[in-house]
């Protein structure tokens, strides 16, 4: 497992170990690995592995499951170690594909984007299309097989992310909460527990290719109703709506996350197609029993971001709605 001590990766390696897999956990150790004493642990920058490491890193592997290949850079050091492995998985992200205003239902096949280290939201994006095509390109000459697994927005516990956080931390602190989105906006989630079960299986069905590993497609108001229920506090949605939002500044995405306005091309990234994955056996959980969890761990974090919408200033453009 190169990587697989924080969110995603740290489900994947709980679903191996739940099998029985020996894992072998390769991560700098920058947080403490959850899995010591359960896992053999190789603590190495996979940009300059050290001895010890290229070693590991030669033995032979039954599958290669890659988290942390973020650019070509992690990747460079680390492929020409690899020495007689049976498989490799990648976790790439739906992020590579181009968003295109109105455009539903994202396939394997749809166009990606143009490379664009220079900007803000798609550089990540291109770095993530260069591994695919580094990888591809490697392990096409050694026969080794390759299966790249583009994930949509992924949720669940130990999510550190600030997308889904802040709605449950709304919900967990209660009271009138201002709602921007469009009750009709497209959602698309994926707990990471089924992304972690359908990665585990496809190296057991010997899966190769590309695939989405995105969830059901729902809309912010199932979304925020469930997460406003699930929290179990006494809240009352505003539904500002989105004009009155953007009238007053609000920023969609960084001040209030999952917020995408009717105009904006990212929402083609709510509407991917994930039938690959589902015609190869993924199953999805329930909305709720996701939520359920996620809040379940927000409780413990009780985070609040500052790049987030300010309580008073909330209340304040609530009461101004209410005229
Ligand atoms: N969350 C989402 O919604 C979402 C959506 C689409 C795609 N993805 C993809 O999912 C993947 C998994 O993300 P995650 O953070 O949840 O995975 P993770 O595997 O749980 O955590 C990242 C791991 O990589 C290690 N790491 C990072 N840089 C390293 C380096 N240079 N050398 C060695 N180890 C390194 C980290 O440990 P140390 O820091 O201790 O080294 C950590 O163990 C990412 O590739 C992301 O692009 C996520």
């Amino acid at each position: 497992m190169l990587g697989g001590t924080r969110f995603v990766g740290r489900h994947i390696v709980e679903e191996c170990l739940r099998r029985g897999d020996d894992v072998t956990v390769l991560y700098r150790g920058r947080s403490p690995s959850p899995f010591a004493g359960i896992s053999r642990h190789v603590l190495t920058d996979r940009r300059a592995p050290t001895i010890e490491a290229a070693a590991v890193l030669a033995e032979p592997w039954d599958a290669v499951i890659d988290t942390s290949a973020r650019d070509v850079d992690d990747l460079r050091p680390v492929l020409p170690l690899l020495d007689g492995i049976g498989r490799y998985l990648f976790v790439s992200s739906c992020g590579v594909y181009r968003r295109t205003l109105g455009r539903h239902g994202l396939t394997e096949r749809a166009p990606t984007i143009a490379a664009d280290v220079s900007h803000p939201v798609r550089a990540s994006a291109t770095r993530k299309l260069r591994c695919e095509r580094y990888l591809r390109r490697r392990l096409n000459r050694t026969d080794v097989p390759l299966l790249t697994a583009r994930l949509g927005l992924v949720i669940g516990r130990y999510d550190d992310s600030e997308r889904l956080a802040y709605w449950l931390e709304r919900a967990l602190r209660g009271g009138d909460v201002l709602v921007p989105m469009d009750d009709r906006q497209a959602i698309q989630l994926i707990d990471a527990l089924d992304v972690a079960r359908f990665l585990r299986d496809a190296i057991d069905r010997r899966r190769t290719g590309v695939v989405n590993v995105a969830g059901a497609r729902t809309t912010a108001q199932t979304l925020v109703d469930t997460v406003l229920t699930s929290a179990g506090r006494a809240v009352a949605p505003c539904r500002v709506g989105e004009e009155f939002a953007l009238a007053h500044r609000l920023q969609p995405w960084t001040e209030i996350p999952l917020w995408l306005p009717a105009s904006s091309p990212e929402l083609a990234l709510m509407s991917v197609d994930n039938s690959r994955a589902t015609d190869a056996g993924l199953t999805l959980r329930p909305l709720a029993d996701s939520i359920t969890d996620a809040l379940g761990w927000q409780a413990l974090r009780r985070s609040w971001s500052q790049r987030w919408l300010d309580h008073a200033r909330e209340q304040d453009l609530i009461k101004r709605w209410r005229g």
